[in-house]
């Protein structure tokens, strides 16, 4: 005989199932080892006939008041996805004082304020460990462990989509189309890749770590935000020559009361531990005054590792119904106005381009840099093709608004810059 504790869940699917399913074949666990009798009440699906579930018919509802109404559901799991109307749903949820855990990062991106200025009024948990990294716990990580700290700098790979693209493109030497076309047949990229691809998926959770990270409300709308969609075979093996690996990355820096948030294809030294997370695999690498630099691995996503985390939020709610832990941040709707969120931020470059094989053309590229105070620190030519050679350079660091500036002087007939992408890591 343990504490009953009643769970409502909102939404059945993939994360729904594998939720269910561990606390199914953990129930008699978690009641010897916490004292907790967790009971499913009820389950949200669209449709009852076309539910992809195999929990009980008999908990499944297609009405969201049978779980937000019901005094005897003390937890509500929400795992419908997307902004609306799941922010809407827990916003009620804690309005009636019930603890909610969500994986749902868009509507914590979008709707953080509101939901967390919900809970403190009725003094609900809400825990989100699964919204970023899936099993990944950088959540609790930062907002309880590195609670002392100061944390400077967070940088990670937290979509595992863009990240098997990205590593089989490197693999394989294959092109974007074709990659993404075999991982949407493989299962592992959406129909509708949008948000995985051009990086939404990253800037949401960028918008939680950060926030937690610096300790203030880094909106959503902050971020500066460029996918993977551009990338080529062609930039992938350039990096590579040159030592570095491309990641989609998610970075946030804070500097005193300048923070920048930023998600784009980055390249990596090949040495440092974040060009090492292959596949679907998810990182968070981690700076601050004492923790130094640490980093966390693990499953970004799956119905197993996700419910992994999301059960353990469970069974810590289900233990602090009466004491939750709440974020060290007022929670502001608009960004701090005594901070500044910068978008010329430092950076070193790695420019390729294709400049015309007559005398003179490197050297007017060198005094365009010099005049923008770029200055360089490596370049490669390699051969002539058609009378044109292809050229790639790194950059010292620099200023992000001089590099764009030097780009649209460079770009003409002597000389098509293909791409510039950003590397950090040094
Ligand atoms: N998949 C992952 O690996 C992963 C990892 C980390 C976090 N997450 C997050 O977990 C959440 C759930 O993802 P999932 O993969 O489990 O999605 P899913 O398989 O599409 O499941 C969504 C569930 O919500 C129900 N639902 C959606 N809209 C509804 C509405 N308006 N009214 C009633 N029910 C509704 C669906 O009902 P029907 O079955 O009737 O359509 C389904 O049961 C998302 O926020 C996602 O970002 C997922």
């Amino acid at each position: 005989m343990g504490k009953q504790v009643n769970l409502g869940f909102l939404g059945c699917g993939n994360i729904g199932g594998g939720v269910w399913h561990l606390l199914d074949e953990m129930h008699d666990e978690i009641l010897r080892r916490d004292g907790l009798d967790l009971r499913v009440k009820r389950a949200l699906v669209k449709s009852i006939p076309e539910a992809r579930t195999d929990v009980p018919a008999a908990i499944l509802t297609e009405r969201a008041e049978d779980v937000l109404d019901d005094p005897e559901i003390a937890i509500v799991c929400e795992f419908m996805g997307g902004e609306q109307p799941a922010a809407r749903f827990m916003q009620a949820a804690l309005e009636k004082g019930k603890t909610v855990v969500t994986a749902n990062k868009m509507a914590l991106a979008l709707q953080w304020h509101a939901l967390r200025a919900a809970a403190e009024k009725t003094g609900a948990g809400l825990y989100h460990e699964a919204s970023v990294g899936g099993v990944i716990p950088v959540i609790r990580t930062l907002a309880i462990s590195l609670e002392a700290d100061r944390i400077h700098r967070v940088m990670g790979i937290v979509n595992g989509t863009t990240n098997y693209i990205l590593t089989r493109m490197t693999q394989e030497g294959s092109g974007y189309a074709e990659t993404l076309a075999d991982a949407q047949r493989l299962g592992l990229a959406e129909p509708d890749p949008t948000a995985d691809v051009e990086g939404y998926d990253a800037a949401y959770k960028l918008s939680i770590l950060s926030s937690l990270a610096f300790h203030t409300h880094v909106p959503y709308a902050k971020i500066y935000r460029e996918g993977i969609s551009a990338v080529t075979a062609e930039d992938i093996a350039c990096g590579r020559d040159m030592g570095y690996v491309l990641k989609l990355l998610a970075i946030g820096k804070r500097d005193g009361d300048e923070i920048e948030v930023r998600v784009h294809p980055t390249f990596l030294p090949e040495t440092h531990p974040l060009a090492k997370v292959d596949g679907s695999l998810n990182a968070i690498h981690l700076h601050g005054d004492y923790c130094q630099d640490m980093m966390l691995q693990g499953r970004g996503a799956g119905d197993k590792p996700t419910a992994s985390a999301i059960c353990g939020d469970i069974v810590f709610a289900a233990l602090h119904l009466d004491n939750p832990t709440v974020p060290s941040f007022p929670n502001t709707a608009e960004a701090d106005p005594s901070l500044t969120f910068t978008d010329d931020w430092q950076s070193r470059y790695l420019v390729r381009m294709s400049a015309q094989d007559t005398p003179g053309v490197l050297a007017k590229v060198a005094a365009v840099l010099a005049e923008e105070k770029i200055s360089i620190a490596s370049v490669q030519q390699k051969g002539v093709r058609d009378g044109r050679a292809p050229v790639a350079l790194i950059t010292h660091e620099t200023s992000e608004r001089a590099m764009r500036r030097a780009v649209e002087r460079l770009q003409g007939d002597h000389v098509r810059v293909e791409s510039v992408i950003r590397v950090e890591g040094m």
